[in-house]
């Protein structure tokens, strides 16, 4: 990969976040255009990544973020997404979350429980708000993808099982300040095999004609995030194909004309975009093996530790037509930390800059202090020119 301008890291403090900027609109414009062929609503996962200067990038294109805290909702609010743009989702919203929601003037509140749901009632009272809330349904689908980003299981924390709809929605109608005019999903993420998305058009097409039946108004089908990227090779696939994706639920929800689909991408949107860059700080021969040991770890990156994700690693400094195997390994005290096994990279050497590709989504926002380390720093390419 040749793209990095690595003439101009020379100067900056390893390890760091890189942004490609062309990238991230050439995929906004992807899913603008495919999004709107089809009618279809495009709420971006603020999870994947906050980083204010994605967020407002994100913006221009004209789409809505879904939100799980008081936290992103500032977050967006503060780079200019108006209220109505915001969705707002998670199983322990806290009262203060709630107010603040509705302070903003959010859009909906996606519901996951009869207590939360409760809650949202007796809040928006002492305000007199009418909020609008979509239920978020758990459909029972398995979507082949990591035991920890798996979501649409009834084991999950999740949502409102199928059992327990009716009583949910015969409580929400009877509320006061409640009104009922959303249905949200949301199966898990990194799903590259499609077909659980099919099996979710017809859960959603089922829900949807029961949950009319009890008397619902249904304006909003939400059928969340979770399209997957190719972590393997980014560079064949630097854009997922939104239009094959977003085919298969505009020819399958059966909604009427005045019923809007919904999705919240995260991951598809903004991972191809980010690199984390590091340096090599020593090269250590152990007995069988070789250990670049550089100075990222899991605190920068925390996604091969926890879910035994691979990212694809390049020297992106050398250019030895030699290579070698290495294990490339961050400086945290945990065996965990470790970016990959047995790599097959060019002769590799202290000072090379090695990049970890395919970091942009759940990559930044999800680094920690560990160790009492910094926080990694961030670039975005339009900076470095
Ligand atoms: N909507 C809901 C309700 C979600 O829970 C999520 C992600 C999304 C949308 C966005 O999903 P995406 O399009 O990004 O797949 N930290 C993990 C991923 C956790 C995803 C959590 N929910 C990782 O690094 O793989």
């Amino acid at each position: 990969m040749s793209g990095f301008p690595i003439d101009k890291f020379n100067n900056l403090q390893t390890p760091f976040y890189y942004y490609d900027v062309d990238l991230l609109r050439a995929t906004l414009r992807t899913v603008k255009e495919c999004a709107d062929a089809y009618d279809l609503h495009i709420h971006y996962a603020v999870k994947a990544n906050a980083n204010p200067r994605i967020l407002a990038i994100v913006k221009e294109y004209g789409l809505g973020v879904d939100c799980v805290s008081g936290g992103e909702i500032k977050a967006a609010a503060d780079v200019g997404f108006a209220g109505s743009d915001i969705m707002f989702a998670g199983v322990g919203k806290t009262d203060d979350e709630i107010r603040l929601a509705l302070e903003t003037g959010i859009r909906c509140f996606n519901v996951e429980s009869l207590p939360e749901l409760l809650n949202i009632n007796e809040i928006a009272a002492q305000t007199n708000n009418m909020t609008h809330i979509a239920v978020r349904i758990n459909p029972n689908i398995d979507a082949h993808t990591h035991q920890y980003i798996t979501t649409g299981l009834n084991e999950n924390k999740f949502g409102i099982n199928l059992e327990n709809l009716g009583e949910f929605v015969s409580t929400a109608l009877s509320l006061p300040n409640i009104d009922l005019c959303g249905l949200h999903y949301h199966i898990g993420s990194q799903i590259r095999d499609l077909e659980p998305f099919e099996q979710l058009c017809d859960k959603v097409n089922d829900t949807l004609a029961y949950i009319e039946s009890l008397g619902a108004q249904i304006t909003i089908i939400d059928v969340g995030g979770g399209l997957g990227i190719n972590y393997d090779d980014p560079d064949s696939e630097p854009i997922v194909d939104f239009k094959k994706y977003f085919e298969i639920f505009a020819r399958n929800i059966k909604r009427r004309p005045d019923q809007q689909l919904h999705f919240e991408p995260g991951r598809s949107i903004v991972a191809q975009s980010g690199s984390l860059i590091t340096r090599v700080l020593y090269v250590k021969e152990g007995t069988a093996k070789k250990f670049v040991i550089v100075d990222a770890g899991m605190t920068d990156l925390i996604r091969p530790a926890l879910y035994q994700a691979h990212h694809k690693i390049e020297n992106i400094s050398s250019h030895s037509s030699v290579d070698d195997k290495y294990d490339v390994v961050g400086p945290i005290c945990e065996s965990s930390d470790c970016f990959g096994t047995d790599e097959r990279l060019p002769l590799t050497g202290r000072g090379d800059f090695i990049a970890l590709r395919s970091a942009g989504a759940y990559g930044e926002v999800m680094a920690s202090q560990y160790n009492c380390r910094r926080l990694p720093g961030s670039i975005l390419s339009t900076e470095l020119l």
